[in-house]
């Protein structure tokens, strides 16, 4: 594939025109992983021939794909997000999917179904460049921590039994990118809930200030989809946020996660 590769901003995000995501699914994955791990979200424009099927067969390429009980009829690797006056939005917050697993998925891609005339965007943040930007004295402490993260800090409270099958989880408040070894500050308010071993409102106040980071404009890059748009993101390395400004109207998604 002859590709051509536009940086959205220097922190992160490319955009690669070229690509045809429905080609065979080995050889379109080579040609981006090195893109993806360097830029850590790839955006890709008029993707009409890439099938739901094909959707599933280059995410597969990338790594572990699973059926979901709430999967798509026919398709239930795909998870169908899907946002309007009768459900209204909540990924409206800085996060990294799933982090409440033990081992969270490598990415996810990202399909759009059906979009709002305006708005609807995702915001993604770069948590290398978060991590390069901490003053070294907090690196230093932040190094050795854990902290805990619940799927339920983010659950409705009358919603919260049907999580019992996800107690929490303990990540290091820095992960190291198992592919590229770089450092990455892993910590975020959707679910992260605690530092271990810190009495709670100094763990609180260091959150606080860890969350900060990703609403950082200079870190950030920002997807503006369009009809047969499709996006592929590291979510070891950014947390991304879709903003909510969208309604009345209707905006559906179709993601499938990457183990
Ligand atoms: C997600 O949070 O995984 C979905 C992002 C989006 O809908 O833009």
């Amino acid at each position: 594939m002859d590709l051509r590769v536009k940086p959205m901003t220097p922190a992160c995000g490319a955009e690669v025109f070229g690509a045809d995501l429905a080609g065979p699914p080995a050889a379109v994955a080579r040609s981006l992983r090195p893109l993806l791990l360097r830029h850590g979200v790839l955006v890709f424009h008029e993707q009409a021939t890439l099938t739901p099927e094909a959707q599933i067969a280059l995410a597969r390429c990338f790594g572990h794909v699973t059926a979901l009980p709430s999967g798509l009829p026919g398709h239930p690797e795909i998870a169908r997000i899907d946002h309007g006056v009768d459900a209204p939005p909540t990924e409206n917050v800085w996060h990294s999917d799933m982090s409440f697993l033990s081992h969270p998925p490598m990415g996810a891609l990202l399909r759009a179904v059906v979009l709002p005339p305006v708005g609807g965007d995702t915001l993604f943040a770069d948590m290398r460049t978060a991590w390069r930007r901490l003053p070294d004295r907090l690196k230093e402490i932040v190094r050795e921590l854990s902290a805990e993260h619940d799927i339920a800090k983010c659950a409705p409270a009358g919603d919260r039994g049907r999580f019992a099958g996800f107690p929490p989880v303990v990540h290091p408040l820095m992960r190291t990118h198992p592919e590229t070894g770089e450092e990455i500050l892993f910590a975020n308010p959707a679910y992260t809930t605690r530092v271990v071993g810190v009495p709670e409102a100094e763990g609180a106040a260091l959150l606080n200030r860890l969350f900060r980071m990703a609403s950082v404009p200079e870190i950030q890059c920002r997807v503006r989809w369009a009809e047969r748009t499709v996006v592929l993101w590291d979510n070891r390395s950014l947390q991304h946020y879709a903003v909510a400004d969208y309604l009345p109207a209707r905006r559906i998604m179709d993601r499938v996660s990457i183990a």
